[in-house]
């Protein structure tokens, strides 16, 4: 059985991934988050007693401990999930994206190395470090045309998207220099279960739940090429176990919406599955609010090499896979209610008050 270090398994996308290694009963997986506001437990509930998954509470900052903890697990491949994900936020706050996503991929990267020197031959060869990383490092796509491939050209726009392109390029330096056999993804937008509600998806659900006005972004015509996080989590599995050492795979569901189109889709459905008390449609909690500075336009995926080389495709169309989305956090209060009461109410994020 090979055991998996994934970093960040308490966010949404690597809870996803601790899940579904855990469900393929081929994993053994050490979960390791510091466990920031962006971080639950909660998510973990399904698998949190199984014999092959254990979690560590640290900093991936923290090179020792996590040296510490490659060696005490006897760690053979490493998911690298854990960052500061929120694009607002690093308006607001970039010091912390440079923190986690830059130097700590850099400590992460040092311990790796240090681990993997020392492993014995076979494991040393069958070694991966998994970079799990964003389309948004390509930067702002034209609304008519293009779509990002693994050769376009790195132009990211916001401190999380250069901080993401950073630790990609720290990555590439490690492969280069110090031979450590790394993979790297860059995944479009991703929605489903267990999402923070600080992201445009289960902002809306839950705003809109809760008969709060529904935000969009300058007049809602940016595009996003939606996936629905499972199966980004059965592509990272495939990138992780089956990735060609040193290359990137980019991956998306081929699903571009407008943002307006996302907001009056979850609008329908709500409509349709818990219509409003006091009548009338979700949609008439729509506000139109301050863009967001520096908004790329556009992100669209161009998932063929992955298709190609890891026999990957998504398994839900985005409307189907939104559906469940929507039954999920009717269905799960209890997960996201407490969040929307103590951790984050909604409050605007990301205009320009720089720290
Ligand atoms: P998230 O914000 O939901 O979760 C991030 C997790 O990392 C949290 O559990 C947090 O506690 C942990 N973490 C943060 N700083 C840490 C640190 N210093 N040490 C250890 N743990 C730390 O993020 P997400 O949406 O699940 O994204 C996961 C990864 O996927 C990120 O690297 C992100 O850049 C990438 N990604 C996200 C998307 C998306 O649509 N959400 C798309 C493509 C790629
Ligand atoms: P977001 O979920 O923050 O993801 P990202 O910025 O990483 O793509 O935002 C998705 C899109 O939705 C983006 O174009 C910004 C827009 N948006 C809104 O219109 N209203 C909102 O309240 C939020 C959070 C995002």
């Amino acid at each position: 059985m090979t055991t998996v270090l994934v970093t960040g398994g308490a966010g949404f996308i690597g809870s996803a991934v601790c899940r579904h290694l855990i469900h393929t009963e081929r994993y053994r997986v050490v979960n390791l988050d510091k466990l920031t506001y962006a971080g639950s437990l909660a998510s973990l509930r399904d698998i949190e007693g199984h014999p092959n998954y254990v979690f560590h509470r640290a900093d991936i900052c923290d090179t020792k401990s996590v040296r510490r903890i490659l060696v005490a697990e006897r760690v053979d491949r490493i998911m690298h999930l854990a960052a500061e994900s929120h694009v607002d936020r690093s308006i607001d706050g970039p010091m912390a994206f440079v923190n986690t996503n830059v130097v700590g991929t850099v400590s992460l990267l040092a311990a790796a190395v240090d681990h993997w020197r020392n492993l014995g031959d076979d494991a040393r060869m069958g070694f991966r470090f998994h970079h799990v990383s964003t389309d948004e490092v390509f930067g702002d796509l034209p609304f008519d045309s293009g779509v990002f491939t693994e050769e376009t050209p790195y132009k990211p726009s916001s401190p999380y998207s250069a901080s993401k392109a950073a630790s990609d390029h720290f990555v590439r330096a490690w492969h280069e220099t110090y031979r450590l056999p790394v993979v790297i993804s860059n995944c479009s937008n991703n929605y489903g279960p267990f999402h923070f509600p600080e992201k445009l998806i289960p902002l809306i659900i839950t705003s809109a739940l809760d008969e709060r006005p529904l935000p969009v972004y300058g007049r809602g015509a940016n595009v996003r090429d939606w996936l629905y996080v499972e199966d980004h989590a059965r592509a990272l599995e495939a990138v992780m176990s089956k990735g060609r050492e040193g290359e990137s795979y980019n991956i998306g569901g081929r699903a571009e919406r407008t943002n307006l189109e996302v907001v009056r889709t979850i609008c329908a459905l709500l409509d349709a599955k818990r219509p409003r008390k006091g009548g009338g449609s979700y949609t008439d909690l729509i506000t139109f609010v301050a863009d967001r500075p520096g908004h790329d336009r556009r992100y669209a995926i161009d998932p063929a090499k992955s298709e190609r080389e890891l026999g990957w495709c998504p398994h839900e169309t985005f409307e189907t896979g939104l559906a469940r989305t929507v039954d999920w956090f009717l269905d799960n209060g209890w997960w996201w209610k407490p969040i929307r009461e103590q951790l984050f109410d909604g409050t605007r994020l990301g205009l320009l008050s720089v720290g």
